[in-house]
């Protein structure tokens, strides 16, 4: 996995947990490359596993909620590093749909080394379906990048998660739901 996601997760738990957690949670997660990430690195998506793992048992907030906290931040980050990605898209679904066919096959055009997730998509009417298969477990990062999108576009979007992963494999169907803003 690309350094660039590593050095945003730390830089969020030094902005959230403080600094002092970001060194605690580094040196007891005694990793392969201590923690010393550049944006153009690659290293083992394992570490950040035992890194949230590490800030889930000081902080006491479920793993799943802390994936899903980084996801919505991400989002943020990439408004910031990559503009181009969001501009002459107007809503939420029509921008997931941008994912599969021009997002990440630009990040793949960056990083040949990028191990990046399929998104199958379907929209109809207010909703919309996006089928998450990987073989890693981020799926709880991509709830999180959907909850970040539906924000960024300001829609209130209902989101579902149907878990049908199995041994290493995930596989995840989410439903998405406009609803009506009661402005
Ligand atoms: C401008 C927007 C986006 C950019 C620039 C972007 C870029 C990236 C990059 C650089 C990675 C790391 C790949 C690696 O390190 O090997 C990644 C992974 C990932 N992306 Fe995106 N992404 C964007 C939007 C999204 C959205 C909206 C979703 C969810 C619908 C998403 C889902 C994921 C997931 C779940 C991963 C983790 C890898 C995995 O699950 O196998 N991304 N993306």
């Amino acid at each position: 996995m690309k350094g660039i996601v590593f050095s945003e997760f730390i830089e969020l738990v030094e902005d959230k947990f403080g600094l002092e957690m970001a060194d605690n949670i580094i040196e007891e997660s005694n990793l392969p490359s201590q923690g010393a990430y550049t944006q153009v690195g690659t290293y083992d998506h394992t570490e950040l596993i035992t890194l949230v793992g590490k800030l889930s048992e000081h902080s006491g907030i479920a793993v799943e909620d802390l994936v899903t906290l980084f996801g919505e931040h991400l989002l943020q980050r990439f408004l910031a590093l990559y503009p181009q990605f969001f501009e002459n898209v107007n809503n939420c679904f029509d921008f997931l749909d941008t994912i599969e066919n021009k997002v990440h096959i630009e990040v793949k055009k960056l990083y040949p080394e990028a191990e990046l997730p399929s998104f199958d998509s379907q929209q109809s009417g207010q909703s919309m379906q996006l089928i998450y298969r990987s073989n890693r477990p981020f799926s709880a990062l991509a709830y999180g990048l959907i909850r970040g999108s539906a924000s960024y576009f300001k829609e209130n979007i209902d989101i579902e998660m149907e878990d049908r992963s199995s041994d290493h494999k995930s596989f995840v169907v989410f439903t998405l739901t406009k609803k009506e803003d009661h402005a």
